[in-house]
């Protein structure tokens, strides 16, 4: 029998580099990785083309303009990949009838919650990146059904550049460290998503009994910034010491939401599946990099 094919879209990125190691893994599908160098999501002749030639049954799109201080400048290339990329994506999902997976943000949210979001809690982004991927969303769902949204939070991975990795380079470098406290959300390990991601791969191919829309994914449990920095050095056995500082002394180019928490019952309920507390990925990623020195 034929394995399905499912096309990954921005694989060389942090989130794509996890879902290619994942499927890679479990094995059933058969899998077409892609960037931007090879497909540029805003170009609607190359999906086209890409779809054509491959015949995916599901697309997984990793791919985003993700530098959100950048963001508040460089206007167009943030819109252009976020929300035109989205749009093109659902387009030719539709015309070819690939199911369509696409990766959403906490940055949705103003942040001035205190209580979980829920998928259904209207957005109002305070960046201009949190904008672009809210009309990312809207391309999606005004325009094609078969495609679920995920959004997640504060994403790391033992790959490129990410929290987790910054501070362990700042740990080794520098004697004090001085970390937001007043912003709370909860750290994601990319490799959880990535399995979420397949989840949703193995019961579209199987049952295909979730709901289609809107989806929260994050780990469990919740933390600020600083709780997150003290745990990565303590975890790296990093003697820095680690201050508490309030968002105002550390202007960003582009204003952070200072509550970011999401509810995930719906995935759980949906899928299934149970997700791991940040702590326990967290071991995991450090055990992962400390491993590769
Ligand atoms: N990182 C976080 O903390 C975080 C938090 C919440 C949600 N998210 C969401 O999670 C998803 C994955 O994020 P990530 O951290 O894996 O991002 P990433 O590491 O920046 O990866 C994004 C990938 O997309 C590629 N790309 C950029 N423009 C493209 C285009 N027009 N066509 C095709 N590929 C393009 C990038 O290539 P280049 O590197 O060459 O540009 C890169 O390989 C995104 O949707 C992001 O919005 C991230």
């Amino acid at each position: 029998m034929s394995k399905e094919t499912i096309l990954v879209t921005g694989a060389g990125g942090q989130l794509g580099t996890k879902v290619k190691e994942a499927f890679e893994q479990n094995g059933t599908f058969n899998m077409v990785y892609t960037d931007v160098d090879d497909l540029d999501i805003t170009m609607r002749p190359q999906v086209d083309a890409m779809l054509e030639r491959h015949k995916p049954q599901i697309v997984i799109n990793c791919s985003a303009y993700t530098a959100v201080d950048n963001a508040e400048k460089e206007r167009d290339s943030a819109l252009k990949t976020n929300q035109k990329g989205s749009l093109v994506l659902a387009e030719k999902c539709k015309k070819h009838s690939a199911f369509l997976i696409h990766i959403s943000t906490d940055y949705v949210f103003d942040g001035e919650g205190f209580m979980p979001y829920e998928e259904t809690h209207p957005t109002r982004p305070v960046n201009f990146y949190g904008q672009t991927k809210v009309l990312g969303e809207e391309a999606i769902l005004q325009n094609y059904n078969e495609a679920v949204i995920i959004r997640t939070a504060w994403l790391y991975s033992e790959f490129g550049k990410n929290f987790v990795t910054t501070m362990l380079r700042l740990g080794a470098e520098r004697e004090q460290l001085g970390v937001i406290d007043d912003q709370v959300g909860t750290p994601t390990y990319a490799g959880d998503l990535a399995d979420a991601i397949l989840a949703f791969a193995k019961n579209y191919v199987t049952s295909n009994s979730f709901k289609r829309g809107i989806y929260h994914f994050t780990n469990e449990g919740a933390c600020s910034w600083y709780d997150f920095a003290l745990k990565i050095q303590q975890l790296a056995n990093n003697r820095v010491q680690i201050n508490p500082i309030p968002t105002t002394d550390y202007p960003t180019p582009a204003k952070r939401p200072h509550y970011s928490i999401l509810n995930k019952r719906k995935i759980k309920d949906q899928l299934q599946i149970e997700i791991p507390h940040w702590e326990e990925s967290l071991i995991k990623c450090i055990e992962l990099i400390s491993a590769r020195q």
